[in-house]
């Protein structure tokens, strides 16, 4: 692999860590301001983003490519609200689904076609994280009240 693919493989690893740091600041915030049920469905989206850096990781280790792990940036402390953590979710995903995108097309034009791949399977994936996110929103918006903050609450919860 190009040197300069490997290093833009290794970052997304890096990002997909710290998209799950960002997540757990989400379930801290949301456990410190009364919201258990939403405190655990980030913790889930959290434990996902790890199995998503680790399946990027085992890949590069079948090719036979060295992973190296650099540090994480912290995440915020505060959000602005219970609608506003998952507007901030979606575009942070969308700013995931960017990326991805643009590692799948230097790779095809690199001809690392397998890499590609693992890509494209990162493109599906991002389509229904961004969906589940709009849908969240799109109920919260039409019931913007406090008993649809706590039905929503509850909902997420039950995350399997
Ligand atoms: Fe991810
Ligand atoms: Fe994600």
């Amino acid at each position: 692999m190009k040197k300069e693919l490997l290093e833009l493989a290794l970052d997304q690893i890096n990002y997909e860590f710290e998209s799950s740091y960002l997540y757990l600041s989400m379930s801290a915030w949301a456990q410190d301001n009364g919201y258990p049920g939403t405190a655990k469905w980030m913790e889930k989206q959290a434990e996902e983003e790890i199995t998503h850096g680790k399946k990027m990781m085992h890949f590069l280790q079948e090719v036979n490519e060295k992973v190296i792990l650099t540090p994480i940036a912290a995440g915020p402390v505060d959000f602005p609200g219970f609608i506003e953590l998952f507007k901030l979710s979606l575009e942070h995903e969308k700013k995931v689904t960017a990326r991805i995108v643009k590692l799948y097309e230097e790779a095809t034009a690199a001809k690392e076609y397998a890499l590609a791949n693992l890509y494209s399977w990162f493109i599906d994936e991002q389509v229904e994280e961004e969906s589940t996110l709009v849908d969240i929103i799109t109920r919260l918006e039409k019931v913007p009240t406090p008993i649809g903050v706590m039905m929503m609450d509850d909902r997420l919860g039950q995350r399997a």
